[in-house]
C-alpha cells in the first residue's frame, strides 16, 4: 500500500469576506493570536506525517512564501538579542518541503486541486482547507490517514452542523455506518436550504486516491459558477467507494468574520502568556456594556 506523504493546501481564494483587510494581504496570513491561519494547517499536516506540501496560490499571495522561508536578517537580529524562544518560532519548518504553484484563474476548489495533478502523480494524497482549524488529541488529518490505511479508499472528513447551516457546506447522504465511518450514497455541494439529505458536513480535510483526477479532468462548472471538488467526489464514489469519517476534535471556522473573532478569542483565552489577562478584559468589557444599559 502506498502511504500518504503529500498534501495540497488550496490558498488561491480572494478572501472577499474579509475585505478591506485582504485587499493587499492574503486571508491565509490573518493571525489567530500570533500565528497566521495557514501555519495552523501546515502544523497539522506535519503532525500527521506529511513530508511534502503543495500550496496552490494566486495573485497577491507572495507573503505566504515569505512566511515559510528563512529570514536571515530577522534571525540574526533575534540571535544577537538573545531572543531564542522567538527565534524558534520564526524558523521555517524543517520537517516538510513546501512547494508552490499558481492557480492562474479563480475557477474554484476543484480546479485548484486539479492544478496539483503533476505534483501528486500516481499516489494517494491529502487536501487541507485553510478555513477550518481543528484542535484534537490526534490531528484530524492523521485520523483520516488511518482510515485510508484500513480501507485503501478516499476518505472525506465530516462533522455534524446545525440544520440551518447545511447550505454553506458540502453535505453527505450516508447509507451505512461503521463506528464513526460512513458509506455514502451521495455527496452534494451546498444544497438549497431545507433540501440537505443530512447534517453531516464536509469539513476541509480529505484523503484521495489519484483516481480523483480522472473526474477533475473533465469536471464542469457546478454550484456558485465554480468547478466543485464535491462534484468530482460524487462521481468518484460511483466507481470507487469514498468514505466519510466523522473525525474527533473541535473545529473552528476561520473563514468568516464571526467564526474568526470567536476563534481568536478562544485561542487567546487558552494562551499561556496572555490568557488570564484576556479573560479579565472580556469580563471588563461585558461589565462596561451592562453598566451602559443602566
Ligand atoms: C468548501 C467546500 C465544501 C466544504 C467547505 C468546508 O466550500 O466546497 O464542500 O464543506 O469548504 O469549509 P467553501 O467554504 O470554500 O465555499
Amino acid at each position: 500500500m502506498k502511504t500518504i506523504k503529500k498534501a495540497i493546501i488550496p490558498a488561491a481564494g480572494l478572501g472577499t469576506r474579509f475585505l478591506p483587510a485582504t485587499k493587499a494581504m492574503p486571508k491565509e496570513m490573518l493571525p489567530i493570536v500570533d500565528k497566521p491561519t495557514i501555519q495552523y494547517i501546515v502544523d497539522e499536516a506535519i503532525a500527521s506525517g506529511i513530508e511534502d506540501i503543495l500550496i496552490v496560490t494566486g495573485k497577491g499571495k507572495r507573503s505566504i512564501e515569505d512566511h515559510f522561508d528563512n529570514n536571515f536578517e530577522l534571525e540574526r537580529n533575534l540571535m544577537d538579542k538573545g531572543k531564542f524562544e522567538l527565534l524558534e518560532k520564526v524558523k521555517e519548518p524543517s520537517e516538510v518541503d513546501i512547494h508552490y504553484i499558481r492557480q492562474k484563474e479563480p475557477k474554484g476548489l476543484g480546479h485548484a486541486v486539479w492544478c496539483a495533478r503533476k505534483f501528486i502523480g500516481d499516489e494517494p494524497f491529502a487536501v487541507l482547507l485553510g478555513d477550518d482549524i481543528v484542535q484534537a488529541d490526534k490531528p484530524a488529518l492523521k485520523q483520516l490517514i488511518e482510515q485510508y490505511e484500513e480501507t485503501e479508499r478516499s476518505v472525506v472528513g465530516v462533522q455534524k452542523v446545525p440544520e440551518n447551516e447545511t447550505s454553506r457546506y458540502g453535505i453527505v447522504d450516508p447509507c451505512t455506518i461503521e463506528g464513526r465511518r460512513y458509506q455514502v450514497s451521495h455527496f452534494v455541494e451546498k444544497p438549497a436550504p431545507g433540501t440537505a439529505p443530512s447534517n453531516l458536513a464536509i469539513m476541509g480535510r480529505y484523503i484521495f486516491t489519484p483516481e480523483i483526477f480522472t473526474f477533475l479532468d473533465k469536471q464542469e462548472i457546478g454550484a456558485g459558477g465554480e468547478i466543485q471538488l464535491t462534484d468530482a467526489i460524487q462521481e468518484l464514489n460511483e466507481t470507487e467507494r469514498v468514505y466519510a469519517y466523522d473525525f474527533e476534535g473541535k473545529r473552528y471556522d476561520v473563514g468568516e468574520k464571526l467564526g474568526f473573532i470567536r476563534t481568536n478569542l478562544e485561542f487567546a483565552l487558552q494562551n499561556e502568556e496572555i490568557g488570564e489577562e484576556v479573560e479579565r478584559v472580556v469580563r471588563d468589557l461585558l461589565m462596561e456594556k451592562e453598566r451602559a444599559k443602566l
